[in-house]
């Protein structure tokens, strides 16, 4: 009797260690393969500049199965219309419904991820700094529409798209500064983006491995003439 016991609770034992072991392993076989980088205390250096890039690319493939909305697409001259000068905050072209707000989820509720606004018929343009949260310090609305007096100030030259690559088929350089514009698919990517320059490949997430900054102003010197 006591032997067939001893067998019994063997293999009861047996049994709950084989369900506790099966589950664990069940378990961690569900968590993401992912290792998150622990910023806090790693050898390999974080860069600033660069880790813009990847901001968004978490929705790089929503980006890219997206369909166009040629009725509300937007271009780049009426993006620039929108700015005083090359690289100035765009005005805000909208009513603010709380005036006394200076931004932060109030704005965000719309930029931070886009969209289609039924009130203004338009796509919600992504901003590439949701972190910078006093929006209206730096962006200010439309008050009038017409100049106060007509001047002779030289409207600004941007780099014109479609112009900057060395060949036919290669990558265009970036021909802007990168500073504030870390984060390449809030403006190249989705419905709100200019037409010009919405990228066709917003999945080929590290964009700065193919796409080489050319931000440099050269001046023409001439021709060399060698002194004699
Ligand atoms: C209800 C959604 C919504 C809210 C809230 C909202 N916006 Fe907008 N915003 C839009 C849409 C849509 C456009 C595009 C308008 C167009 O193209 O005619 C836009 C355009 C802009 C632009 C112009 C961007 C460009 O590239 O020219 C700026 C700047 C802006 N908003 C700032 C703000 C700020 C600051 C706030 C908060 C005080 C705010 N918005 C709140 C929907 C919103
Ligand atoms: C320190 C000043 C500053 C603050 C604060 C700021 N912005 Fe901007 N914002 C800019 C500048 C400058 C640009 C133009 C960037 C460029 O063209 O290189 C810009 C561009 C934008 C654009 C246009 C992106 C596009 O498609 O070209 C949007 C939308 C925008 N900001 C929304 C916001 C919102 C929403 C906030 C608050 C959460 C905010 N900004 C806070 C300076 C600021
Ligand atoms: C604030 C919005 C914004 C951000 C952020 C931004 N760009 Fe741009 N990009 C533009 C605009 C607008 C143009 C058109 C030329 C100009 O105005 O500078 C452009 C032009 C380009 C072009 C040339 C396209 C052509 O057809 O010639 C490339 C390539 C490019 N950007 C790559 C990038 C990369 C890579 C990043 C991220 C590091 C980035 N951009 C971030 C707005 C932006
Ligand atoms: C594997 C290399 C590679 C990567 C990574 C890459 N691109 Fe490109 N990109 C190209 C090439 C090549 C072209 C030229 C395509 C052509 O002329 O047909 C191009 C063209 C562009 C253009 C001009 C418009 C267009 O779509 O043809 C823009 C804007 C652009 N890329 C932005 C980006 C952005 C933003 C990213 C990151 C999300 C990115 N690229 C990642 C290779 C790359």
């Amino acid at each position: 009797m006591k032997k067939r016991l001893g067998i019994i609770s063997l293999f009861v034992i047996l049994f709950i260690a084989f369900i506790v072991v099966w589950n664990y392993s069940y378990q961690t076989g569900l968590e993401e393969a992912y290792v998150p980088i622990d910023e806090t205390n790693s050898s390999i250096p974080i860069i600033p500049s660069e880790k813009g890039v990847f901001e968004r690319s978490e929705f790089a493939l929503d980006y890219a199965n997206m369909p166009y909305d040629d009725k509300h697409k937007r271009s780049l001259s009426s993006y620039y219309d929108n700015r005083a000068f090359y690289g100035a905050p765009p005005s805000i072209p909208h009513e603010i419904s709380d005036d006394k707000t200076v931004g932060e989820n109030a704005c965000l509720k719309c930029h931070q991820n886009g969209g289609f606004t039924e009130k203004f018929n338009a796509y919600a343009p992504v901003t590439p700094h949701p972190e910078m949260v006093n929006c209206r310090q730096c962006h200010v609305t439309n008050n009038t529409e017409s100049l106060f007096v007509s001047g002779s100030y030289q409207d600004f030259s941007a780099p014109i798209a479609g112009t900057n690559n060395a060949l036919l088929g290669s990558p265009p350089v970036i021909p802007h500064q990168i500073q504030l514009r870390e984060n390449c698919l809030s403006c190249h990517a989705g419905p709100s983006a200019p037409i010009e320059i919405r990228v066709s490949h917003p999945e080929r997430i590290n964009c700065r491995q193919c796409h080489v900054l050319n931000n440099k102003i050269t001046t023409d010197v001439g021709e060399f003439i060698r002194n004699k």
